[in-house]
């Protein structure tokens, strides 16, 4: 066992962890973070996506012992301070950017990172930043018009899908 410290949604966390505990067993199973899915078992589909010093990781990708002294980011940190949804969030919401829900937290994470790169990205740089999240609901139409909106791009004249 090891001990690992970091801090996950501002909140210093401190635990003893295996060699082979994955961050996504580090957030469910230690933290109670449920909101960071597993939706696969190949690193493919995205719904574990939080962020770690500020970049997208895939959690399923790392073991908790790597982010040992990391500002970890998950969807538990991303509503606005007074609990209500954050600008992407709230465009999911608003133009039905997800149906089951259970890729959207590593959507909207993965969102969060392409905005921070990319302030106004076109419907084509959103869908290739998109490459590592899967959606088996949507058809990912109204997920990247969510994006757009989130950008402030007008999206009035984009039909919903
Ligand atoms: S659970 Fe991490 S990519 Fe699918
Ligand atoms: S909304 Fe169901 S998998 Fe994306």
């Amino acid at each position: 066992m090891t001990k690992v410290t970091m801090t996950v949604n501002g909140k210093s966390v401190s635990k003893e962890v295996s060699g082979n505990t994955l961050m996504t067993e580090f957030l469910r199973d230690e933290l109670h973070l449920t909101g960071t899915h597993v939706g696969c078992d190949t690193s493919q589909c995205g719904a574990c996506v939080i962020h770690v010093d500020g970049v997208s990781v895939k959690a399923c990708s790392m073991f908790a012992a790597e982010a040992d002294g990391a500002e970890v980011g998950t969807i538990e940190g991303q509503a606005n301070a007074d609990g209500s949804l954050n600008v992407i969030q709230q465009a999911f919401q608003d133009h039905h950017g997800l149906q089951c829900g259970f890729c959207t937290p590593g959507m909207v994470m993965t969102a969060a990172s392409l905005l921070k790169e990319n302030p106004r990205p076109t419907e084509h740089e959103i869908r290739d930043y998109l490459e590592g999240n899967i959606c088996r609901c949507t058809g990912y139409h109204n997920i990247v018009k969510a994006i757009m909106a989130a950008s402030g791009q007008d999206v009035s004249g984009i039909a919903a899908e």
